[in-house]
């Protein structure tokens, strides 16, 4: 028998009971054992609910509770996650979270205490939300050298995205939408500034590469600069903006970073819609696959919650080698990393273009009717010669509106 506490009865823990509950035979039958939820720890009462007679208020309860295995942390944030979690795992329990910034931040802390205690520290809910991709990373592709991995890796944006894309909605409209759906971060900065998908790169980069990845060190932009017109000029090209969260790993460089990107219908991640992620993950051997899936949401997040459970379960008295160490991966300068660049630009072409081609070389050239502007799409370059090139043009007269790095073939 499994003994289970979760902390933090929100949209997410209270999935977990959910499926504790109704799918109990089915993970039963998985852990090899019942697994049983003693207690719901938050500050909040919930009268009338299925776990009142569980909840309690007093994290020592199950700190010192010899019967509880497993602690399920489901709050969010780090405080009191990180002491919670880290007491949990000192007192010899397994800890399962969903916390994205919770791994980010002290993941290489507590996989090192979970390692010396001989319990688990699991994190699957922790990016893509229920889509199975920590796992594959440490089971699956084990003997793969991970060259790259790119993702959609945050539901709130991608949604807001799509649905600027398809209904020509307002981001703050679509924004809203997806905070009723119970998608977004209790703070949606976090979504649309790039920080949360930011984290979740920061954690696949680890597992992918067994070194931690300081979250901090990774360039990133988030969709707030992503307007209508970007999207018209996209609909022209057959093309979409999409938040990717990527890693290039190429021998000792490694590029990592955050940002909006316009790609086209060819592109893996192009069907990506809605809330949805999709995650590639490019290996030496194997080539390219893709995990597709619910990345955010209530019951798909807490169901990796359970799958971790009923991992930890199978892995009562033993730690499961996974994770990354504490030597620290060196994250390349954004400045040398290559891409095309969609560039938008005030005036008309017949006024502008001649310039605009001298100083960003042979690019195609898109125009919108009746509009007082046109755009480039350079030819891949580095950020730094990008840059160069946009305060060349900017010094020659010229006014860059807008730009977007592109995987456009
Ligand atoms: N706010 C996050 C998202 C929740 O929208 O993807 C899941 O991590």
């Amino acid at each position: 028998m499994m003994k289970v506490a979760i902390m933090g009865y929100g949209t997410i823990g209270s999935g977990v009971a959910e499926i504790l509950e109704k799918n109990a035979e089915q993970i039963e039958q998985a852990a090899g054992q019942k697994v049983e939820l003693k207690y719901v720890l938050d500050l909040r009462e919930f009268p009338g609910s299925p776990i009142e007679d569980k909840l309690i208020h007093d994290f020592k309860i199950i700190e010192e509770d010899p019967d509880v295995n497993i602690v399920v942390e489901t709050m969010g944030g780090l405080n009191p996650s990180y002491p919670f979690a880290k007491a949990s795992l000192l007192a010899g329990k397994h800890v399962v979270t969903s916390n994205k910034a919770l791994v980010a931040a002290y993941g290489t802390e507590l996989l090192a205490i979970a390692r010396e205690r001989q319990v688990n520290f699991f994190f699957e809910a922790s990016a893509g939300g229920g889509i199975p991709i920590i796992r594959p990373l440490y089971r699956c592709l084990r003997g793969e050298v991970i060259q790259e991995i790119t993702g959609i890796l945050n539901g709130t944006t991608n949604y807001i995205l799509t649905k600027m894309d398809k209904n020509g909605e307002s981001f703050e409209s679509a924004l809203k939408e997806a905070q009723a759906l119970g998608y977004a971060e209790r703070n949606p900065e976090a979504d649309v500034e790039g920080h949360d998908t930011c984290r979740k790169i920061a954690i696949l980069t680890a597992m992918a590469t067994g070194h931690e990845v300081n979250y901090e060190d990774i360039y990133t932009e988030g969709i707030t600069k992503i307007s209508d017109v970007d999207f018209k000029y996209a609909d022209r090209m057959g093309a979409s903006v999409k938040l990717f969260g990527s890693s290039r790993i190429s021998g000792e460089q490694v590029h990592a970073w955050v940002a909006p990107v316009m790609i086209g219908r060819d592109h893996p991640l192009y069907m990506v819609s809605d809330v949805f992620n999709g995650i590639l993950v490019k290996g030496n051997m194997l080539g390219t696959t893709m995990y597709y899936g619910s990345g955010a949401g209530r019951l798909p997040t807490a169901s990796a919650v359970v799958a971790d459970i009923i991992e930890a379960s199978l892995h009562k008295h033993s730690n499961v080698p996974m994770g990354w160490n504490d030597e620290r991966l060196s994250i390349a300068d954004m400045s040398t990393s290559s891409h095309r660049f969609f560039v938008r630009i005030a005036g008309t072409p017949e006024r502008e273009k001649a310039l605009a081609q001298k100083v960003f070389g042979p690019s195609e050239t898109v125009v919108l009717d009746g509009m007082d502007e046109f755009a480039l799409l350079t030819e891949r370059m580095t950020e730094k010669a990008f840059e160069e090139k946009a305060e060349a043009f900017e010094s020659a007269g010229g006014h860059i509106l807008q730009r977007i790095r592109a995987e456009l073939s």
